[in-house]
Protein backbone atom coordinates (compact mmCIF):
# COMPACT_ATOMS: atom_id res chain seq x y z
CA UNK A 1 0.00 0.00 0.00
CA UNK A 2 1.37 3.81 -0.96
CA UNK A 3 2.47 5.73 1.94
CA UNK A 4 0.09 8.17 2.92
CA UNK A 5 0.76 12.10 3.54
CA UNK A 6 -1.31 12.92 6.66
CA UNK A 7 -1.17 16.19 7.33
CA UNK A 8 -1.81 17.09 10.59
CA UNK A 9 -5.36 18.73 12.13
CA UNK A 10 -4.21 19.27 15.13
CA UNK A 11 -4.13 22.83 16.54
CA UNK A 12 -0.88 24.43 17.84
CA UNK A 13 -2.55 24.07 21.26
CA UNK A 14 -2.81 20.40 21.05
CA UNK A 15 -6.25 20.29 20.24
CA UNK A 16 -9.10 19.13 17.14
CA UNK A 17 -10.47 22.69 16.37
CA UNK A 18 -14.03 22.47 17.35
CA UNK A 19 -16.89 24.61 15.75
CA UNK A 20 -16.56 27.51 17.81
CA UNK A 21 -12.65 28.05 16.94
CA UNK A 22 -14.14 28.80 13.53
CA UNK A 23 -14.33 32.55 14.41
CA UNK A 24 -11.01 33.35 14.21
CA UNK A 25 -11.79 33.25 10.48
CA UNK A 26 -14.92 35.95 10.89
CA UNK A 27 -15.03 38.65 8.69
CA UNK A 28 -11.98 37.40 6.09
CA UNK A 29 -12.33 37.57 2.53
CA UNK A 30 -11.48 34.24 2.37
CA UNK A 31 -14.59 32.57 3.63
CA UNK A 32 -16.57 30.84 1.03
CA UNK A 33 -19.92 30.14 3.45
CA UNK A 34 -21.03 31.20 7.05
CA UNK A 35 -22.93 28.88 9.05
CA UNK A 36 -24.72 31.10 12.19
CA UNK A 37 -26.00 29.58 15.02
CA UNK A 38 -28.10 27.15 13.09
CA UNK A 39 -30.60 24.98 14.14
CA UNK A 40 -33.70 23.01 12.48
CA UNK A 41 -36.45 21.36 13.68
CA UNK A 42 -38.52 19.00 11.69
CA UNK A 43 -42.05 19.03 12.36
CA UNK A 44 -44.55 16.66 11.72
CA UNK A 45 -48.24 16.81 12.58
CA UNK A 46 -47.54 15.09 15.98
CA UNK A 47 -44.19 16.21 16.70
CA UNK A 48 -41.16 18.50 16.05
CA UNK A 49 -37.53 16.83 15.78
CA UNK A 50 -34.75 19.11 16.34
CA UNK A 51 -32.06 17.71 14.08
CA UNK A 52 -29.28 20.78 14.55
CA UNK A 53 -28.68 23.46 17.11
CA UNK A 54 -25.91 25.57 17.50
CA UNK A 55 -23.90 25.20 14.39
CA UNK A 56 -21.48 28.10 13.71
CA UNK A 57 -18.94 27.11 11.09
CA UNK A 58 -16.76 29.22 8.73
CA UNK A 59 -15.09 27.60 5.50
CA UNK A 60 -12.10 28.95 4.00
CA UNK A 61 -12.03 29.03 0.21
CA UNK A 62 -10.19 26.29 -1.40
CA UNK A 63 -10.12 24.54 1.81
CA UNK A 64 -11.14 20.65 2.56
CA UNK A 65 -13.59 20.48 5.92
CA UNK A 66 -13.82 17.38 7.41
CA UNK A 67 -16.69 16.77 9.80
CA UNK A 68 -17.15 14.35 11.65
CA UNK A 69 -19.82 12.87 14.40
CA UNK A 70 -21.99 10.34 15.22
CA UNK A 71 -25.05 8.81 13.71
CA UNK A 72 -27.77 11.17 13.97
CA UNK A 73 -26.00 14.21 15.34
CA UNK A 74 -27.35 15.94 12.32
CA UNK A 75 -24.22 16.12 9.69
CA UNK A 76 -26.55 15.37 6.63
CA UNK A 77 -29.40 17.76 7.72
CA UNK A 78 -26.57 20.87 8.17
CA UNK A 79 -25.34 19.62 4.21
CA UNK A 80 -28.82 20.11 3.12
CA UNK A 81 -29.36 23.09 4.34
CA UNK A 82 -25.63 24.08 2.73
CA UNK A 83 -26.98 23.00 -0.19
CA UNK A 84 -30.08 25.06 -0.09
CA UNK A 85 -32.65 21.63 0.32
CA UNK A 86 -33.62 22.59 3.63
CA UNK A 87 -34.23 25.90 5.22
CA UNK A 88 -33.22 26.43 8.70
CA UNK A 89 -35.29 27.03 11.72
CA UNK A 90 -33.15 29.81 12.87
CA UNK A 91 -29.94 31.06 11.95
CA UNK A 92 -28.60 31.48 8.53
CA UNK A 93 -26.18 30.22 5.80
CA UNK A 94 -24.52 33.36 4.38
CA UNK A 95 -22.29 32.88 1.38
CA UNK A 96 -19.16 35.00 0.18
CA UNK A 97 -21.07 37.82 -2.73
CA UNK A 98 -24.66 37.27 -1.23
CA UNK A 99 -25.53 34.14 -3.51
CA UNK A 100 -25.08 30.78 -2.77
CA UNK A 101 -22.25 29.39 -5.88
CA UNK A 102 -22.51 26.55 -8.11
CA UNK A 103 -22.42 23.30 -5.65
CA UNK A 104 -21.69 19.74 -6.06
CA UNK A 105 -23.20 17.16 -3.91
CA UNK A 106 -22.03 13.38 -3.30
CA UNK A 107 -24.96 12.39 -1.37
CA UNK A 108 -25.22 9.62 1.78
CA UNK A 109 -27.14 7.19 -0.29
CA UNK A 110 -25.68 6.23 -4.08
CA UNK A 111 -27.06 8.39 -6.10
CA UNK A 112 -26.38 7.54 -9.91
CA UNK A 113 -29.01 6.38 -12.08
CA UNK A 114 -29.17 2.82 -12.24
CA UNK A 115 -30.83 2.97 -15.98
CA UNK A 116 -28.07 5.41 -17.42
CA UNK A 117 -24.44 4.20 -18.01
CA UNK A 118 -21.77 5.68 -16.06
CA UNK A 119 -21.63 7.94 -19.18
CA UNK A 120 -24.12 9.37 -19.04
CA UNK A 121 -24.83 9.82 -15.74
CA UNK A 122 -21.80 12.22 -16.05
CA UNK A 123 -23.34 13.57 -19.15
CA UNK A 124 -26.49 14.31 -16.93
CA UNK A 125 -24.86 15.99 -14.04
CA UNK A 126 -23.30 18.43 -16.91
CA UNK A 127 -26.66 19.10 -18.84
CA UNK A 128 -28.35 19.85 -15.77
CA UNK A 129 -25.48 22.72 -14.93
CA UNK A 130 -25.97 24.01 -18.54
CA UNK A 131 -23.38 22.51 -20.47
CA UNK A 132 -24.61 21.41 -24.69
CA UNK A 133 -25.19 18.16 -25.78
CA UNK A 134 -21.73 17.92 -27.79
CA UNK A 135 -20.07 19.47 -24.72
CA UNK A 136 -21.44 17.37 -22.05
CA UNK A 137 -20.48 14.14 -23.60
CA UNK A 138 -16.99 15.59 -24.46
CA UNK A 139 -16.43 16.48 -21.03
CA UNK A 140 -17.99 13.72 -19.38
CA UNK A 141 -15.65 11.27 -21.55
CA UNK A 142 -12.84 13.44 -19.77
CA UNK A 143 -13.77 12.83 -16.22
CA UNK A 144 -14.51 9.98 -16.67
CA UNK A 145 -10.77 9.06 -17.91
CA UNK A 146 -9.93 11.49 -14.99
CA UNK A 147 -10.95 8.67 -12.75
CA UNK A 148 -9.43 6.08 -14.51
CA UNK A 149 -12.93 5.06 -15.84
CA UNK A 150 -12.66 5.71 -19.59
CA UNK A 151 -12.85 1.81 -20.62
CA UNK A 152 -15.98 1.31 -18.16
CA UNK A 153 -18.00 4.41 -19.68
CA UNK A 154 -20.70 1.98 -21.39
CA UNK A 155 -21.09 0.18 -18.16
CA UNK A 156 -24.31 0.65 -15.90
CA UNK A 157 -24.11 1.16 -12.34
CA UNK A 158 -24.75 -1.85 -11.74
CA UNK A 159 -21.77 -3.63 -13.54
CA UNK A 160 -19.13 -1.25 -11.71
CA UNK A 161 -17.66 -2.33 -8.13
CA UNK A 162 -18.50 -0.10 -5.30
CA UNK A 163 -15.48 1.94 -5.39
CA UNK A 164 -16.04 2.52 -9.44
CA UNK A 165 -19.55 3.68 -8.29
CA UNK A 166 -18.01 6.03 -6.01
CA UNK A 167 -15.48 7.28 -8.59
CA UNK A 168 -18.34 8.08 -10.83
CA UNK A 169 -20.15 10.03 -8.83
CA UNK A 170 -16.85 11.94 -7.89
CA UNK A 171 -16.32 12.98 -11.44
CA UNK A 172 -20.34 13.75 -11.55
CA UNK A 173 -19.36 15.91 -8.73
CA UNK A 174 -16.60 17.50 -10.20
CA UNK A 175 -17.45 17.27 -14.03
CA UNK A 176 -19.08 21.08 -13.58
CA UNK A 177 -16.50 22.68 -11.50
CA UNK A 178 -18.70 23.18 -8.50
CA UNK A 179 -17.14 26.32 -6.05
CA UNK A 180 -18.42 24.00 -3.32
CA UNK A 181 -18.32 20.18 -3.03
CA UNK A 182 -20.54 18.40 0.02
CA UNK A 183 -19.54 14.67 0.18
CA UNK A 184 -21.74 12.81 2.09
CA UNK A 185 -19.93 9.82 4.14
CA UNK A 186 -19.04 9.38 0.77
CA UNK A 187 -16.73 6.14 1.34
CA UNK A 188 -18.64 4.00 4.71
CA UNK A 189 -19.83 1.27 2.32
CA UNK A 190 -16.09 0.40 0.95
CA UNK A 191 -13.53 -1.89 2.28
CA UNK A 192 -10.39 -0.19 4.16
CA UNK A 193 -8.12 -0.58 1.42
CA UNK A 194 -10.40 0.81 -1.26
CA UNK A 195 -11.01 3.57 0.87
CA UNK A 196 -7.55 4.84 1.37
CA UNK A 197 -7.85 4.30 -2.37
CA UNK A 198 -10.11 6.52 -3.10
CA UNK A 199 -9.15 9.14 -0.23
CA UNK A 200 -5.93 9.70 -1.91
CA UNK A 201 -7.64 10.27 -5.08
CA UNK A 202 -9.76 12.50 -3.55
CA UNK A 203 -6.84 14.37 -1.87
CA UNK A 204 -5.00 14.64 -5.73
CA UNK A 205 -8.24 16.02 -7.10
CA UNK A 206 -8.97 18.81 -4.45
CA UNK A 207 -5.28 19.84 -5.10
CA UNK A 208 -5.65 19.77 -8.74
CA UNK A 209 -9.44 21.62 -8.90
CA UNK A 210 -8.75 23.65 -5.97
CA UNK A 211 -12.28 22.83 -4.91
CA UNK A 212 -14.13 24.07 -1.51
CA UNK A 213 -14.72 20.58 0.28
CA UNK A 214 -17.05 19.80 3.15
CA UNK A 215 -16.28 16.37 3.76
CA UNK A 216 -18.98 14.63 6.35
CA UNK A 217 -17.73 10.91 7.86
CA UNK A 218 -18.20 9.43 11.18
CA UNK A 219 -15.06 7.84 11.25
CA UNK A 220 -12.27 10.32 13.41
CA UNK A 221 -9.35 9.02 11.57
CA UNK A 222 -10.93 9.22 7.90
CA UNK A 223 -11.36 13.32 9.03
CA UNK A 224 -8.29 13.69 10.10
CA UNK A 225 -6.77 11.83 7.63
CA UNK A 226 -8.28 14.38 5.30
CA UNK A 227 -9.52 17.36 6.63
CA UNK A 228 -7.08 20.66 6.84
CA UNK A 229 -9.85 21.69 9.04
CA UNK A 230 -12.10 18.99 11.64
CA UNK A 231 -14.98 20.26 12.86
CA UNK A 232 -16.69 17.95 15.44
CA UNK A 233 -20.35 17.76 15.87
CA UNK A 234 -21.83 16.11 18.98
CA UNK A 235 -25.79 15.14 19.67
CA UNK A 236 -27.85 17.77 20.76
CA UNK A 237 -28.13 17.00 25.09
N1 LIG B 1 -36.85 13.97 7.11
C1 LIG B 1 -36.74 13.89 8.44
N2 LIG B 1 -37.84 13.95 9.24
C2 LIG B 1 -37.74 13.90 10.58
N3 LIG B 1 -36.58 13.76 11.25
C3 LIG B 1 -35.46 13.69 10.51
C4 LIG B 1 -35.47 13.73 9.08
N4 LIG B 1 -34.20 13.63 8.61
C5 LIG B 1 -33.42 13.52 9.71
N5 LIG B 1 -34.17 13.56 10.84
C6 LIG B 1 -33.68 13.50 12.22
O1 LIG B 1 -32.71 14.53 12.36
C7 LIG B 1 -31.63 14.07 13.14
C8 LIG B 1 -30.33 14.23 12.36
O2 LIG B 1 -30.39 13.38 11.22
P1 LIG B 1 -29.21 13.35 10.14
O3 LIG B 1 -29.64 12.43 9.07
O4 LIG B 1 -28.86 14.74 9.76
O5 LIG B 1 -28.03 12.72 11.01
P2 LIG B 1 -26.59 12.23 10.54
O6 LIG B 1 -25.60 12.83 11.47
O7 LIG B 1 -26.41 12.49 9.09
O8 LIG B 1 -26.67 10.66 10.81
P3 LIG B 1 -25.92 9.46 10.02
O9 LIG B 1 -24.47 9.49 10.42
O10 LIG B 1 -26.60 8.23 10.53
O11 LIG B 1 -26.13 9.66 8.56
C9 LIG B 1 -31.95 12.64 13.54
O12 LIG B 1 -32.54 12.66 14.81
C10 LIG B 1 -32.95 12.20 12.50
O13 LIG B 1 -33.85 11.25 13.04
MG1 LIG C 1 -26.15 11.29 7.45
Amino acid sequence: MRPRKRRSPIHKDGVLPRIADAQQLNGSASVLVEVRNLALDFKSRTDTTRAVESINLEVATGSLTAIVGPSGCGKSTLLHVLAGLLQPTSGEVVFRGGTRPKIGYMFQQDSLLPWRTALSNVELALRLNGASRAEARSMAGKALQHFGLESFERHFPRQLSGGMRKRVALACALSYHPDLLLMDEPYSSLDAQTRLLLQDELLTAWKEAGTTIIFVTHDLEEAVCLGDKVVIMSMIR
